[in-house]
């Protein structure tokens, strides 16, 4: 079964353009206590390559595209993201990488936590490890 779990949000579009809103545990499953985004990646840079002890999130790439695969320790699974009305749910514990940044790439990521770097497994054997396997 794949690890993608999408989101999608719907465009509350008219004649003039379109917008989408995004609300604490109504269309995102938690209570957002931090928003960041990611733009400007130069081209070929990849991001991510950690996974976190106790946090979710949510991410959708507002404009451009990037590649994003997501890891259980188990199986691997890759998405596309390039859609402001969609999002991934990432939860705790899910090793994740993100590729093949558009330049106009933006992603925006919703979070369950503030910052917190001890909440980070930076090293994929220490996540190996941290699962059991
Ligand atoms: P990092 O999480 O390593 O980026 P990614 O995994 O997406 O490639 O974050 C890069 C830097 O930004 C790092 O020094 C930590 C800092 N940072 C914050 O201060 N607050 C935040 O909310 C995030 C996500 C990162």
């Amino acid at each position: 079964m794949s690890l993608i779990k999408w989101i999608d949000f719907p465009a509350l579009g008219d004649e003039r353009g379109s917008l989408v809103a995004l609300e604490a545990e109504k269309s995102v499953p938690f209570a957002i206590k931090r928003v960041y985004y990611i733009f400007g990646t130069k081209t070929g840079e990849s991001r991510g390559f950690h996974a976190h002890k106790k946090l979710q999130q949510v991410a959708i790439c507002i404009t451009g595209s990037c590649r994003i695969i997501l890891d259980d320790g188990q199986q691997r699974s890759e998405a596309l993201l390039n859609s402001p009305n969609k999002g991934i749910v990432i939860v705790d514990l899910i090793w994740r990488e993100m590729h093949d940044f558009s330049k106009d790439c933006i992603l925006l990521v919703l979070a369950s936590e503030h910052y917190d770097e001890s909440d980070y497994i930076r090293d994929y054997n220490e996540f190996q490890e941290i699962l059991g396997n």
